[in-house]
């Protein structure tokens, strides 16, 4: 073989070997195997507690394509059934993300005390049994949530920065604990400045911390005054690979602002936001 036909076949080699690697890092043990789950309700125990678990499908679910895995996290006094169902199925993102698995877990009385990290251990149980089964990227896992849902998210990046490659906060704050505030994640945010149950103030630490963590340089966030009807959406410069955003709206405590601050469901700047957001990794 000539010395340049060889070299070539060289590179070829170290390529596909390069690619099958790559590939065998990020692709969970489900792929390729025939799914076992199948869209809805699961239980499984975790600590001794019996816990609840919703999974969508995409309905043209292909057991040989790594598929986003994407948490929504219910708020306080509500449960995974309003995630899962309602106007807006996991905070409209459902509906127009495709090759993505769905889960919706149930917090223990309506909520995400985290007692003694159980509920991150939820979260952990859900993976390996959605990873084991269903063909995933494991690094395309994000968690969404709106309020006490936000507050489990943000555990989430406390507790599992290497696991979950981004979070989005809608109006949350500190109120599931944080292990751990070192490691960058990536982080959209957005929080009312009218909010009358988790007070701006509140969103903003967390946002602070995660400024810290990414690397990013500080830059004021403006803010629209109140009863403006506006927003402000503040993109910070961070670590490659570690964006973050901040939207202050002029609204109360809501999961899907319009421009009216009011909740505008299905029609809320929300959806593209988050969606832009997680998509733009791959
Ligand atoms: C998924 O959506 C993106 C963005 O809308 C699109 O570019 C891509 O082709 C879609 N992929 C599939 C498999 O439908
Ligand atoms: C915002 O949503 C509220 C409640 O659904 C609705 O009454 C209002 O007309 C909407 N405003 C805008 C600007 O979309």
């Amino acid at each position: 073989m000539p010395a340049r036909q060889s070299s070539l076949h060289w590179a070829l080699g170290l390529l596909a070997l390069f690619l099958t690697f790559t590939s065998v890092i990020a692709d969970t043990a489900g792929c390729g195997k025939a799914p076992t789950l199948t869209s809805g309700t699961k239980t499984m125990t975790v600590n001794g507690k019996s816990r609840r678990w919703i999974v969508r499908l995409p309905n043209n679910y292909d057991r040989a394509v790594p598929h986003r895995l994407v948490f929504g996290v219910h708020w306080r006094d509500a449960d995974y059934g309003a995630v899962d169902g309602g106007s807006a199925p996991y905070y409209g993102l459902r509906s127009r993300m495709n090759n993505t698995i769905f889960v919706a877990p149930d917090g223990l009385n309506k909520g995400w005390a985290n007692s003694g990290g159980e509920d991150i251990t939820f979260f952990d149980q859900i993976i390996k049994a959605v990873s084991d089964d269903l063909c995933i990227n494991e690094k395309l896992i994000f968690s969404l949530g709106f309020s006490y849902g936000g507050a489990m998210s943000y555990s989430l990046a406390c507790s599992r920065p290497k696991v979950f490659r981004g979070v989005a906060i809608l109006s949350g704050a500190l109120l599931s604990g944080c292990a751990s505030t070192t490691e960058p994640v990536a982080f959209y945010q957005q929080h009312g400045v009218r909010d009358s149950v988790l007070q701006l103030s509140m969103g903003k630490s967390l946002r602070d911390s995660m400024i810290k963590r990414n690397g990013c340089a500080s830059k004021n966030a403006g803010e629209p005054a109140k009863n403006s009807r506006q927003r402000v959406k503040t993109t910070y410069e961070c670590k490659a690979g570690f964006p973050l955003v901040f939207t202050a709206f002029d609204g109360d405590h809501v999961a899907l602002p319009n421009d009216s601050g009011s909740d505008g469901g299905a029609n809320s700047w929300t959806l593209n936001e988050v969606y832009t957001f997680f998509s733009q990794f791959s």
